[in-house]
């Protein structure tokens, strides 16, 4: 149930799912540059807004700024309106609230755009309270450079101090971007996913084909390239009966994938997830379980 939700935030409770960018530039966790070019992300973002998706989630720190630039890039040259979420990365050497402003001043001139849909902070920092955090944001809100404002990674207690400071300046704390899949269901245990329901805080879920691994392409056989196989090491012999299940579920369902199912999992709970893609389908590795 969605009780507080007010005329400015609305629009992001209206949108089903987004498109991650995160993949778009990044050598170190997806290996941009290794099995992937810039030709391949523009075909994943094409196909993308062909079937409908208006939302981008990027950030300054997506391969150190690739990824904004190719956002801009891919937008400028589609003639449909594409919504951006961008988010401002605390690193030690910026923890005050004007080097949120300078950050997203950074960032757009990166994007090619005057102002953003959604700004936010990536994740908290015990270096710099939620609370002057919140006053970079208004700052950003003021200049007119974003439509709205949310934070990314916070807990329930650090995401009612944003709430609560934004709020003294009649903002609303429009999203909370966090881990939720059917494998990551911690939101749901914590009370984290309620709590934004009841505030009209949008929950962004991300990783929410679990980096992959939901789709059902990788298994211990293949594990998925890079750090992921390391990561991913342990939950790899367990999963097999879950993608069992999904695929009897999409056959169920007109032969939806498990791509699908575990998208549509995510919207049902009244989440917004925001799956990465670096490439066409039709290019990614086929399923092997
Ligand atoms: N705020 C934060 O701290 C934070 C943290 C993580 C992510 N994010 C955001 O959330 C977005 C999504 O999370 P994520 O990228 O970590 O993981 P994800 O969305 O769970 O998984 C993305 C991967 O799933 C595979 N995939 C996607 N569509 C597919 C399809 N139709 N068929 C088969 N495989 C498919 C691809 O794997 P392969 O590349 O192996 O082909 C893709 O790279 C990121 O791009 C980023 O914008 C935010």
């Amino acid at each position: 149930m969605i009780s507080a939700v007010g005329n400015e935030t609305r629009f992001l409770h209206a949108i089903e799912m987004g498109l991650g960018a995160w993949q778009w530039g990044d050598r170190v966790v997806w290996q941009y540059g290794r099995g992937y070019t810039d030709e391949d992300i523009q075909q994943a973002f094409q196909v993308s807004i062909q079937n409908g998706v208006r939302f981008i989630d990027t950030a300054e720190i997506y391969g150190s700024g690739r990824s904004e630039r190719l956002t801009g890039q891919f937008i400028k040259g589609t003639d449909q309106p594409v919504l951006v979420a961008t988010k401002f990365f605390p690193l030690p050497w910026r923890l005050t609230g004007n080097s949120i402003l300078s950050a997203l001043k950074g960032s757009l001139e990166r994007l090619g755009l005057d102002s953003v849909d959604l700004y936010q902070i990536h994740m908290p920092t015990p270096l710099l309270s939620p609370e002057k955090m919140m006053g970079g944001l208004v700052a950003c809100v003021e200049n007119g450079l974003t439509r709205t404002v949310g934070i990314s990674n916070f807990d329930q207690s650090y995401m009612l101090r944003a709430y609560s400071t934004l709020a003294r300046h009649n903002i609303p704390l429009a999203a909370n971007q966090v881990h939720y899949s059917i494998l990551n269901r911690g939101v749901e245990k914590n009370g984290l996913l309620a709590r934004c329901k009841e505030l009209g805080i949008r929950l962004i879920a991300y990783s929410p084909l679990e980096m992959g691994l939901l789709s059902g392409k990788y298994g211990l056989k293949n594990p998925p390239p890079g750090n992921r196989g390391a990561r991913y090491l342990n939950i790899l012999s367990k999963i097999p009966p879950l993608l069992k299940l999904m695929t009897e579920i999409g056959q169920d369902h007109g032969g939806k994938s498990n791509v699908q199912v575990a998208l549509n999992w995510v919207i049902c709970k009244g989440a917004m997830p925001i799956p990465g893609a670096r490439m066409e389908i039709k290019r990614c590795r086929m399923p092997v379980l």
